[in-house]
């Protein structure tokens, strides 16, 4: 990849001077490339967070946070939701270019050559108790492909061999989220249906019930549920992203790689937010739907309460996936002539937060997970399956930032620390210490 711009940066250190190369991206991002700092100078960068640092470069995606933008490979988020379909966008992130029509017939044909799972797999929720959370076993029966498929453990493998874990890892995926649902329920599983495409296949794995030939996926639910994995498909190098290229750093396989990106992705303030907004919402409601209490719980420092889908590392400004979503939200309620009492607190609590200094200083807009949460309730998903639905639409990212990682033959990311415990000690025999 060619860095757009060179110029130097001198940096002075116990009195001298070092010259560091300026790298400017397409966008004009600037960034000091510190690479030699360690060696020239015996100095490290702290960084703690790594708000400041640049993991990277990347030519997938890019964003803006203060305009809100967000693009994959120069196309915006508003034209791939309107206009394209997620195995299009998937497409897109992997290959860097829009498939034209043979290209996307072939690739979707290809997918949906890959879409069943060897069936031991699913001797692995017998091992789970009842109730076990969905991102859990996801992780789980990730991982496990690894086991079916051992040719993926080679990192030497040929370019072939390693476009077919793709091409299974984006085919199992669904048929594996909607199993973990059907289990939960105690429902026999549905198997993939290769004529539907892959929203409707997936739609239809999960809501068909084996004994109901009639089931037909609403196309309205259908083009919601490609908007939301559009939506969630890839965001440059967030904590999950940045978890699948460090471990995929080490050669670990691809669905041990991927397992670890949806393990990052569980926790409430990344993607497991989408649970915890909804949670947030009944509680508000349960609580009788004083709004303005809960904002005040939020900007209590006393008071661990956050509002969950308000905020972003990156943006600050509205999230352009949340804008989106706000429509499809209203649209998708519209067109299903459903009427949730939990929207109208969302509403609510969107303009409070908006008009409140405390959030208005920090810029804390609501995030991409503030309004999914009403649309898949609407569409019928149980809230602890929020998060699963989340990991499938950012699986072609993840995916796409380990093969840029691969390809460029990227180090194995090691991360440096400024050691701050004890000096040199004696050691003391157990009995004689105090
Ligand atoms: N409610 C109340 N206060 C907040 C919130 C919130 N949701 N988010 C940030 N703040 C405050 C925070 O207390 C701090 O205040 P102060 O400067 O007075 O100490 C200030 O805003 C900056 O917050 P931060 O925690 O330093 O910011 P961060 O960049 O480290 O964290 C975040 C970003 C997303 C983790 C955080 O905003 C948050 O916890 N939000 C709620 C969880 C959430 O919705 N996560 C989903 C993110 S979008 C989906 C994804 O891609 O992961």
């Amino acid at each position: 990849m060619p860095d757009i711009k060179a110029q130097n940066c001198t940096i002075t250190l116990d009195g001298n001077n070092y010259e560091f190369p300026v790298i400017i991206g397409t966008e004009g991002e600037k960034a000091i490339d510190i690479s030699k700092l360690r060696d020239t100078t015996g100095y490290v960068t702290l960084d703690i967070g790594y708000k400041n640092t640049g993991a990277t470069k990347s030519a997938i995606t890019f964003l803006d946070g203060e305009l809100g933008i967000l693009r994959h490979r120069g196309y915006s988020i508003e034209d791939l939701a309107e206009k394209a379909n997620f195995l299009e966008v998937a497409y897109l992130l992997l290959r860097g270019e829009l498939p034209n029509k043979e290209q996307f017939e072939d690739f979707d044909n290809s997918v949906r050559h890959h879409t069943l799972v060897n069936e031991d797999l699913q001797n692995i929720f017998k091992t789970f108790p009842t109730g076990s959370h969905p991102m859990g076993q996801l992780i789980a029966m990730i991982s496990s492909l690894s086991a079916y498929y051992p040719k993926a453990l080679d990192p030497n493998r040929s370019a072939e061999a390693k476009s077919r874990t793709v091409l299974r890892l984006l085919a199992k995926m669904p048929t594996i989220c909607a199993m973990i649902y059907k289990k939960r329920l105690g429902h026999p599983v549905v198997y993939p249906s290769n004529n539907l495409d892959y929203v409707s296949n997936f739609l239809n794995m999960t809501f068909k019930h084996v004994s109901d030939s009639d089931y037909q996926p609403d196309p309205v639910v259908v083009d919601a549920m490609n908007k939301l994995l559009i939506l969630h498909a890839d965001h440059e190098q967030n904590c999950s992203a940045s978890t699948v290229r460090l471990v995929g750093s080490s050669q670990a396989n691809l669905y041990a790689t991927i397992a670890a990106g949806v393990a990052a992705l569980w926790g409430p303030l990344h993607g497991g937010a989408n649970q915890e907004v909804l949670e947030m919402l009944e509680l508000i409601k349960a609580d009788g739907g004083n709004v303005q209490k809960w904002v005040d719980k939020a900007k209590d420092k006393n008071d661990s309460f956050r509002l969950m889908g308000f905020g972003h590392r990156v943006y600050k400004n509205f999230d352009p996936r949340a804008k989106i979503i706000k429509k499809t939200c209203d649209d998708v309620l519209n067109k299903l002539g459903i009427n949730d009492p939990v929207l109208e607190i969302a509403k609510k609590l969107e303009e409070a937060a908006l008009t409140d200094s405390y959030f208005v200083e920090r810029k804390l807009y609501p995030n991409v997970d503030f309004y999914s949460g009403i649309i898949y309730r609407a569409i019928g998903f149980p809230t602890e399956m929020f998060t699963a639905l989340f990991a499938l639409g950012r699986l072609p990212g993840w995916i796409a930032q380990w093969q840029e990682m691969a390809e460029e033959k990227q180090p194995i990311g090691r991360p440096r620390q400024i050691y701050t415990g004890q000096m040199p000690r004696t050691f003391i025999p157990r009995g004689e210490r105090k």
